[in-house]
């Protein structure tokens, strides 16, 4: 009889080839992954092994949601990472290199724009800012240097569209990679691909998996810059915890009818605001009030559940904490997607086109309660405001 410890360490080894025939798949935990055999070793070591070989690298929990999420972006390739941010980070790193020039659409997630700011630049990367509604006129911003285009349509805060064909007609024109931020649409509300544009990222965070509780990212590329972001991903090893893709997965499948009940209620709640005596407007691109609206039209095929309204000026220098205090179903916190409905508030910071400078923007995220219980709510908070 061997001893305990050694026992131990063997005992209860389920074999990894026994099959059952779930229909989701299995979720693994692994550092290490055991070959048959010294030969297959040896294989590896020459770089000819076509198996899993280390890591969470190829799990079949990951790999289901990637190829999922392939499938429905039309994309060539898709990477599953620890977080949208995570996503967005190694794209910007996979496609630039010292002394190259990277222009942004000035609406990006915060973090995006600081990640650009304070740590490519550390390598020698120069990330310029672009007015959102630049159009076809991103040409002008072009130079010899230039690698990469980050898009976010509609921005997350303050939700202006941009010409996605436009854009990335003149990124393939000038051999620049064009990356979109595709969070707020989903896959099911705008392929990218279709627009011409080369790179696809995803918060997963947000509707796919639609109950926060999770942090996940995405990023699918079409067949020419699928080599050069794979080859950067081995480097970092940046696996997703196969936990968070298996239920990724299982958000996908709920997907459709979350978010037509999101975009539903998110649309009567933005007209019922638009015509509330105290808003002075309200963001969101299903509008017809909205300045891109007809672009909005044009390429998605719907519209979700995160949108943006501001007060009118009599309402602007005022404590608004007894508004958004005084909501009873709406949490007040950062992230957006799930199904509780949410409400951020801040001055508008970035000087841009739709002159909001100095404004108070606040931000919806409508979930999946009941609308006119989310009307009323609202209403109630809003009264407190009144003078
Ligand atoms: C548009 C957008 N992209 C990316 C992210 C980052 O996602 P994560 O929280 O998964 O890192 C966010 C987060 O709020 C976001 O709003």
């Amino acid at each position: 009889m061997q001893d305990i410890s050694t026992r131990l360490v063997n005992a209860g080894k389920v074999e990894a080839r026994e099959f059952i025939n779930t229909i989701n798949p299995p979720l693994h935990r692994a550092s290490t992954v055991l070959f048959d055999s010294y030969a297959d070793q040896q294989k590896c070591n020459a770089g000819e092994y076509e198996g899993i070989a280390y890591g969470l690298c190829g799990m079949a929990a990951q790999n289901a949601f990637e190829a999922a999420m392939v499938e429905l972006e039309g994309a060539h390739g898709c990477k599953a990472f620890q977080s949208g941010i995570a996503a967005i980070a190694m794209v910007l790193m996979a496609y630039t290199k010292q002394g190259d020039h990277i222009l942004i659409c000035d609406n990006v997630y915060g973090p995006t724009r600081y990640f650009s700011d304070k740590f490519l630049s550390k390598y020698g990367v120069e990330a310029e800012y672009l007015p959102s509604d630049a159009g076809a006129g991103v040409a002008d911003y072009i130079r010899e240097n230039t690698t990469l285009l980050f898009m976010e349509s509609p921005g997350s805060n303050t939700l202006e569209i941009q010409d996605i064909p436009a854009i990335a007609k003149v990124c393939r024109e000038n051999g620049v990679v064009s990356v979109i931020d595709n969070t707020w649409a989903t896959p099911l509300y705008l392929n990218p691909f279709e627009l011409g544009v080369d790179v696809s990222i995803h918060s997963v965070t947000k509707y796919i998996t639609g109950h926060s509780d999770i942090l996940l990212g995405s990023v699918s590329t079409n067949e020419k810059y699928w080599g050069t972001f794979e080859s950067c991903y081995n480097v970092f090893e940046a696996y997703a915890p196969q936990e968070d893709c298996y239920q990724a997965l299982r958000g996908l499948r709920s997907l459709p009818f979350r978010l037509k009940r999101h975009e539903v209620s998110a649309l009567e709640i933005a007209n019922w605001l638009e015509s509330h005596d105290m808003v002075e407007s309200v963001l969101h691109p299903a509008l017809e009030s909205h300045p891109q609206h007809d672009l909005w039209k044009r390429d998605f095929t719907g519209s979700s559940g995160l949108f943006s309204f501001t007060l009118k000026e009599e309402y602007e220098d005022i404590d608004h904490g007894p508004f958004v205090d005084g909501l009873e179903l709406f949490g007040i916190g950062y992230s957006w997607g799930g199904f509780k409905s949410l409400i951020t508030g801040g001055k508008f910071k970035r000087t841009n086109h739709y002159g909001y400078e100095g404004k108070t923007i606040f931000r919806l995220s409508i979930g999946l309660e009941d609308v006119e219980d989310l009307k009323a709510d609202l209403g109630q908070g809003l009264e407190k405001l009144r003078k």
